[in-house]
């Protein structure tokens, strides 16, 4: 069953994405997220299309807009001056004509490009945006294997728990354990004065985020010494996914504009990627794991980073199989799915930002990722346990154990996708 009916939960995802829509961008919710935000936008256009195509292209257009001249697409571009969000573009300093922060996040911006592209309704419009497009996503991508896979393994760390997309997952607990906090300059947090700091980070947590970023300010934002320079560097089996599918969507589309060159580029490092990815399977977890870089090891921990490499079609049909059983054993556990973290570990807490709280923008990536495995049924059930959590309203996240609405209200990304799910059950009926 699910909140509300399909018409109603569509028009109150539509007047949300309306709220936070600032004419060329959205913002993931007034209050404690008022810029834009690499890839809650990309998610963002998913949803934005089923209302108004040209709409969803702009937003992407307008964070390729920024991209930096390295290739790298920033996590957040600060259009506007807004002092009730920390740490602001003083912080950042990263001399860009319009400020943006100096870190990036996951690369799903090939993957919308596809999906806008494929199922636009004004295919001359979508095969003029994506055509311009294409190369952003294709430099960013080329840009990762450069800066965050200096060694050539195949597989990219991220630097700052930040870019993971997943912030405070329990994933990056023993690697930002090791980062100093000594030199981090005197702050104030300005998140925990919009949510209830118990389901925000930890000070401890911050004020390593905020050593990161004060280390590579130090380095000038140079991206060819930030990787060897951080101590943070892991590779997560999501984010790696995540690229590797955007790459082989980049490759499909590029192939069907004749772009010969750019296409057999992103399969190949898409299918170098794919070689390495073992590395990232335990099998005594029964699922993929983060894996430090700096000590080579797989880092003790489940959580639903480990069942996006469905994404991009990873594994074996076994393991594809395994995955989907252990997804199911954690809806089992909880009232909602997917859980951020394993509910069977003592560290999973609920309501805290990435350590257990459901999101409807992974349980769509992992939902997806299961349909093209031919997990159909597992996908849906996914797919319906979303549209039951809005009950709790149009939140940020949500306790997967009793269905509360977490973290910021009104929140873009989850009305993008209740929008596409929306449609996608209009279209499947
Ligand atoms: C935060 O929590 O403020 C981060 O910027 C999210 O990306």
């Amino acid at each position: 069953m699910t909140a509300f009916d399909d018409h109603t939960a569509f028009a109150r995802a539509a007047t949300v994405l309306s709220e936070n829509d600032r004419g060329s961008y959205t913002v993931p919710t007034k209050g404690l997220y008022p810029f834009q935000w690499n890839w809650d936008s990309c998610l963002t256009a998913l949803g934005q299309r089923h209302i108004d195509e040209g709409r969803a292209w702009t937003e992407i257009e307008t964070l390729a807009a920024h991209q930096w001249p390295d290739g790298m697409i920033p996590h957040i571009v600060f259009h506007v001056y807004d002092d009730g969000y920390f740490p602001g573009p003083d912080v950042w300093n990263t001399g860009r004509p319009t400020p943006t922060s100096g870190i990036t996040q996951p690369p799903v911006m090939g993957f919308v490009l596809r999906r806008l592209y494929e199922e636009a309704k004004d295919k001359v419009l979508a095969e003029e945006k994506a055509r311009a497009l294409i190369g952003a996503a294709d430099s960013w991508h080329r840009w990762f294997y450069a800066a965050r896979d200096p060694q050539g393994t195949g597989l990219v760390a991220i630097l700052h728990p930040w870019e993971s997309g997943r912030d405070n997952s329990v994933d990056w607990d023993e690697a930002l354990a090791r980062v100093p906090t000594d030199g981090v300059e005197p702050y104030q947090r300005r998140d925990t004065s919009h949510v209830d700091p118990s389901q925000r980070p930890h000070k401890a947590e911050y004020d390593r985020y905020l050593w990161l970023v004060q280390r590579f300010r130090g380095l000038g934002w140079d991206n060819a010494k930030l990787h060897d320079a951080s101590p943070f560097q892991v590779v997560d089996p999501g984010f790696n996914a995540i690229l590797i599918r955007s790459d082989e969507d980049i490759a499909a589309l590029g192939e069907a504009f004749g772009m010969t060159g750019l296409a057999a580029a992103a399969r190949a490092r898409a299918a170098k990627a794919r070689a390495a990815f073992d590395r990232l399977w335990s099998e005594e977890h029964g699922q993929y794991l983060c894996l430090d870089r700096t000590t080579d090891t797989l880092i003790e921990s489940r959580t639903v980073g480990g069942f996006l490499p469905l994404f991009a079609g990873l594994g074996t049909p076994e393991r594809q199989r395994a995955l989907a059983a252990r997804i199911a054993e954690w809806r089992g556990r909880t009232r909602f799915g997917i859980a951020s973290h394993d509910p069977a570990d003592p560290r999973f807490e609920p309501k805290r930002y990435w350590r257990g709280p459901a999101w409807l923008i992974v349980n769509y990536l992992v939902a997806d990722g299961l349909a093209r495995c031919g997990l159909a049924e597992a996908a849906d059930a996914v797919h319906e346990d979303s549209l039951r959590l809005i009950a709790g309203g149009f939140a940020e996240y949500y306790d997967p154990v009793t269905g509360e609405g977490l973290g910021g209200g009104n929140f873009t990304w989850t009305a993008a996708m209740v929008a596409e799910l929306v449609r996608k059950r209009a279209k499947a009926a």
